[in-house]
């Protein structure tokens, strides 16, 4: 095993062992590669580059308490991939090539598989792009599909389950209606590159997109789900231009499992008064508790029109706690893995 200082990972591009590339040429997918060489060579003429023809996926790969390696449901990964490249009119990688590689590249890279006990894992980012050269704007008829990982720590470098804060974003959008917001491509992220930007300039942690289309409604944070409690409710937006999470779907069994109610529902923004407990939620930041939302007429301005509070600075909730230690626990294989999540490596 590499040696490195598995506390302070962070979240960041490191390289590991090797890669793993596939292609999809002549209507068929190439046998797998593995290569050491990061810096892969393509036309500059390539469709990514110009038609941003992209996506990609992320999961986490853990050590368990037992010695054990968990990869966490990498079959929906899998699938969400399949749905963004149909979108993209893209050849995906088949269900199987997807889970394969993927546990290709944890094995060849298992010397940077983080040890049990320093909240780390190595995230797996499978990435699918358009890689024959073209003029004409249509969909490319070759593809490159590559599995790399890095080992990683908490997203935004604090503790796990630290709270934050977050401002609405009331004049930027993170997705059209009808638009791509519920699919991972790559052309989502660039533009919120720039509110985040302003966000993390006056010091909030999380940004907290709106549907755009009536500006009324709550659809999700930049990278992350948007989760509620009410009472004895979780409530995450119903929402066409949400990003479905792996992990919110997977907290939403959890609450029902501790016989909660789960409301996959509308979520006017005035709701936001109501909540006792805010997280993110999603597979780079697990759980994320958020103690306020500012609400600003725009993101620049400085000062709120309306904060909404939830807990404590200095706490996480203890329903989203609970929650949080379920899903870590079944990663870590501390918990009993009831719905078969985890592949076994
Ligand atoms: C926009 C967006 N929403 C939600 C999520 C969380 O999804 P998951 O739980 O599958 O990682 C992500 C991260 O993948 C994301 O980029």
């Amino acid at each position: 095993m590499v040696q490195l200082d598995w506390s302070n990972l962070a979240f960041k591009a490191r390289e590991t062992n090797v890669i793993v590339i596939s292609r999809y040429i002549d209507g068929a997918w190439t046998k797998p590669e593995v290569t050491s060489d990061y810096g892969i060579v393509l036309n500059a003429y390539a469709c990514v580059f110009h038609y941003a023809a992209s996506c990609f996926e992320g999961l986490k790969a853990f050590r368990g308490v037992d010695g054990k390696v968990r990869l966490f449901r990498p079959d929906e990964n899998a699938r969400r991939m399949q749905s963004s490249a149909a979108f993209l009119d893209m050849a995906a990688p088949p269900e199987q090539l997807f889970i394969d590689m993927c546990v290709q590249c944890v094995h060849e890279n298992i010397d940077y598989l983080p040890p049990y006990g320093y909240n780390a894992s190595l995230y797996v980012r499978p990435l699918l792009f358009g890689s024959n050269p073209q003029l004409g704007v249509h969909s490319p008829a070759e593809s490159t599909f590559i599995v790399m990982c890095a080992p990683v720590g908490t997203y935004s470098g604090a503790a796990g389950l630290t709270p934050g804060t977050a401002t609405i974003a009331r004049n930027y959008d993170r997705a059209a209606p009808n638009g791509t917001g519920c699919y991972k491509l790559s052309a989502n992220y660039a533009p919120s590159f720039h509110p985040y930007n302003v966000a993390h300039g006056q010091g909030y942690r999380e940004l907290l997109f709106l549907d755009p289309a009536t500006k009324t409604k709550i659809d999700e944070f930049g990278s992350s789900n948007f989760l509620a409690i009410k009472d004895n409710t979780y409530v995450t937006p119903l929402s066409g231009s949400v990003l479905p999470s792996i992990t919110n779907k997977s907290l939403q069994q959890m609450a029902l499992d501790f016989g909660m109610k789960v409301e996959k529902r509308v979520v006017p923004v005035e709701e936001l008064a109501e909540f006792s407990e805010v997280n993110a939620c999603g597979t780079a930041v697990v759980i994320t508790p958020i103690y306020s939302i500012d609400d600003k007429p725009t993101l620049e301005s400085t000062t709120p029109t309306l904060t909404y509070r939830f807990g404590t600075p200095d706490k996480c909730g203890a329903v989203s706690e609970k929650l949080y230690k379920r899903i870590r626990g079944i990663q870590d294989g501390v918990e009993d893995d009831t719905h078969n999540w985890c592949l076994m490596l």
